[in-house]
């Protein structure tokens, strides 16, 4: 496993083995890896002949008032995790390399990402974007994998790939969950067992509001209403949205049909958690 930090360095070396006719997969990540990201590797090793693992925290996908500095960074934690993934490179540049002096040009999916979690954390699909892009530019993967868990940030990059033409392959996979039903994330760690309580609420809300669809429901209003009291309940008050929405545009809907997207994002003492589920 080499571990590369220099753009330069990252595109000769990808050059050479697309030279020979390798394929290449990439999985970018923030660090700080758990389950999810894992099962995406493994996903990755299946569906390439060179696995590339990205770890940058990428600081303009984080607002002013966001956790970009106490974001949890572990690169040696990281590395024992993934040594037997069958990763043959990770790309774990510096802000500098990503970000030079001077750079000032970003890439937005205007519509896409103005839904669900665009109104509450302003330019962050904008830095997804744009460093997604520049990932698929140093890297050239022929398929890069990312995860249902961020299901916005999945349709974001597959318009920007539908838009400009990029010859990537995006794959999503399924969120991967601990015993209670919370959505692994990496955010989890600043959650106590008490807080970890609370938050497996998150999903159950999700399932008991699909389990209402199941059952001949369809006004969303009732839907997200019900799921916001057993968020309530359950000491979950800061509601960031609970939405019902198009799994394509992500427009909100009023009437819910199968399918559609219900898309959940709250905080727990300040600790941004989001969940979704289809229903
Ligand atoms: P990060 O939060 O590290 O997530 C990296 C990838 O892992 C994303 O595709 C995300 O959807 C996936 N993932 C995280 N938790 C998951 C879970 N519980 N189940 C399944 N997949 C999960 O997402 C980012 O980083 C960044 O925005 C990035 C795309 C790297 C751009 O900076």
């Amino acid at each position: 496993m080499r571990i590369i930090s220099s753009v330069r360095e990252m595109q000769s070396l990808v050059n050479g083995e697309i030279r020979t006719g390798k394929r290449i997969s990439l999985v970018p990540t923030m660090g700080a890896l758990h389950e999810g990201h894992i099962n995406l590797i493994s996903e990755g090793r299946n569906r390439g002949d060179v696995l590339i693992v990205s770890i940058f925290v990428n600081p303009t996908q984080f607002g002013p008032n966001e956790d970009f500095t106490n974001y949890p960074r572990d690169l040696e934690g990281d590395l024992r995790k993934i040594e037997n993934l069958g990763v043959d490179i990770i790309f774990a540049p510096t802000q500098e390399e990503i970000y030079p002096v001077e750079f000032q040009t970003y890439v937005e999916v205007k519509e896409l990402q103005e839904h669900l979690c665009g109104h509450f954390r302003p330019g962050h699909f904008r830095g997804v974007a744009t460093v997604v892009l520049k990932l698929f530019n140093i890297v050239k993967p022929h398929v890069a994998l990312f995860g249902e868990k961020d299901y916005q940030q999945l349709k974001v990059i597959q318009r920007m790939v539908r838009d400009l033409n990029l010859e990537v392959e995006v794959v999503g996979y399924p969120i991967v969950r601990d015993k209670d039903g919370l959505a692994l994330s990496s955010r989890n760690v600043y959650l106590s067992p008490n807080d970890k309580n609370s938050a497996s609420q998150v999903s159950k809300s999700l399932r008991e509001i699909k389990r209402k669809f199941d059952m001949g429901c369809r006004n969303t209003k009732l839907m997200v209403e019900f799921g916001k009291k057993i968020l309530e309940e359950a000491g979950v008050n800061d509601i960031d949205y609970l939405e019902i929405c198009d799994s394509e545009t992500l427009g909100s809907k009023e009437l819910a049909s199968r399918g559609d997207l219900l898309a959940v994002a709250v905080r727990i003492k300040g600790t941004k958690l989001i969940d979704n589920i289809r229903l």
